[in-house]
């Protein structure tokens, strides 16, 4: 992919998007009302509107190495933050991927410089499941449950925010926990039952 195709691309995309609808870009200037935060992994091969089929607008999106949702990481805690308190979205998904480079460095014993501590996060993450994920033999197995079992976790991490709390409270807003599976294009709903894991999670993390 070079930039001048690049360019010519961003051509032929306005050329469709003002055929369907003119005032297009003058409408998306007007404000945004997305409902759903996506917080996903930065692999170039999650495109996350694309696999969604989701348009300019529809979506507020934070990517990061293996899709992270860590407390003291201002990036990402803005984010869910200005997400959740400001535009009012109803849904935040948490969306991680199978072959995810990031789960399969940290099941390796590597020294990776300063991804060290990015990682340790989902190490504490096998830790916190080491029962399950040691009785599976399977290499590949394994791998693809600690993508889900992540998935999980980042979820109960994005429950632990004040701001999520309160809004549940106030508007119901719900916590979804997805896989993209790049093997198929399949995205997979973990259906992660949102008020028992709050309801779960509430006596240690409660701050409302
Ligand atoms: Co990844």
């Amino acid at each position: 992919m070079n930039f001048e195709q690049i360019f010519k691309n961003n051509e032929k995309w306005i050329a469709e998007k003002t055929q369907q609808n003119p005032s297009f870009f003058q409408d998306l200037s007007k404000g945004q009302k997305p409902e759903i935060l996506y917080i996903g992994c930065s692999d170039s091969r999650v495109t996350a509107e694309d696999l969604m089929g989701a348009q300019p607008g529809e979506l507020f999106i934070h990517r990061n190495i293996a899709n992270m949702v860590v407390s003291i990481d201002l990036n990402v805690m803005s984010v869910i933050n200005y997400a959740v308190t400001h535009l009012k979205v109803q849904h935040v998904v948490v969306c991680g991927h199978y072959e995810c480079g990031g789960v399969k460095a940290s099941l390796q014993p590597l020294d990776m410089g300063i991804l060290n501590p990015w990682l340790r996060n989902i190490r504490d993450v096998y830790r916190t499941h080491q029962k399950e994920l040691d009785a599976i033999a399977n290499e590949q197995k394994k791998f693809d449950r600690l993508v889900e079992l992540n998935v999980e976790e980042q979820c109960i991490n994005v429950i632990k925010t004040a701001a999520v709390q309160k809004a549940y409270k106030e508007r119901g807003l719900t916590v979804q926990g997805w896989v993209f599976d790049m093997r198929t294009g399949k995205l997979i709903d973990l259906k992660i039952d949102f008020p028992q894991t709050l309801s779960h999670i509430m006596k240690i993390y409660n701050l409302e």
